[in-house]
């Protein structure tokens, strides 16, 4: 069988193709211990992990997978109140990167998300999944 070198090289450009696009679809995977650093640093002045202890924000106790806006006692914005959001992961990051996108005239005032790097995000789900 004869085999053209052009498709030969066609080929191999769409195995290298493959081969490159397979890491980047990836998702980065999430160190909970590096995770408590980024909250320190980023969350902690403002939201407390303990339930029922609220600060400039409502706990974060137990965030993943709750309803927005449900946390007792804390005074919310109308806006995020009422947002219907469920806070996933994919939420969550969303949220961390541009508040103000994600709920429009919601209070949160956090800025620097931008500089997170996507590992860092990774790493701050994985811890906040793990805080009860
Ligand atoms: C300067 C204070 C401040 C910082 C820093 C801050 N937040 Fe907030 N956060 C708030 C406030 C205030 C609200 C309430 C927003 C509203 O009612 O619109 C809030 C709300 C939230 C909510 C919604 C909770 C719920 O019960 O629906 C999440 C999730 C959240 N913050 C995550 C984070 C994470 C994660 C970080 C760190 C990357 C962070 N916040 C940093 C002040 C802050």
């Amino acid at each position: 069988m004869h085999i053209t070198p052009p498709l030969l090289l066609a080929g191999a450009l769409c195995a290298l193709g493959l081969g490159l696009a397979a890491p980047a679809r990836a998702a980065v995977a999430g160190r909970a211990d590096a995770g408590s650093d980024v909250y320190d640093s980023e969350c902690a002045e403002c939201h407390s992990l303990h339930a029922g202890k609220n600060k400039k924000g409502p706990s974060l106790a137990a965030v993943t997978g709750r309803t927005a806006g449900t946390v007792p006692g804390y005074k919310y914005s109308d806006a995020l109140a009422h947002s219907g959001i469920v806070w996933t992961p994919e939420k969550l990051a969303a949220y961390i990167a541009a508040p103000k996108k994600v709920v429009p005239g919601g209070k949160m005032k956090y800025d620097d998300g931008g500089d997170l790097t996507a590992q860092d995000i990774a790493d701050l789900l994985a811890f906040l999944k793990g805080a009860h």
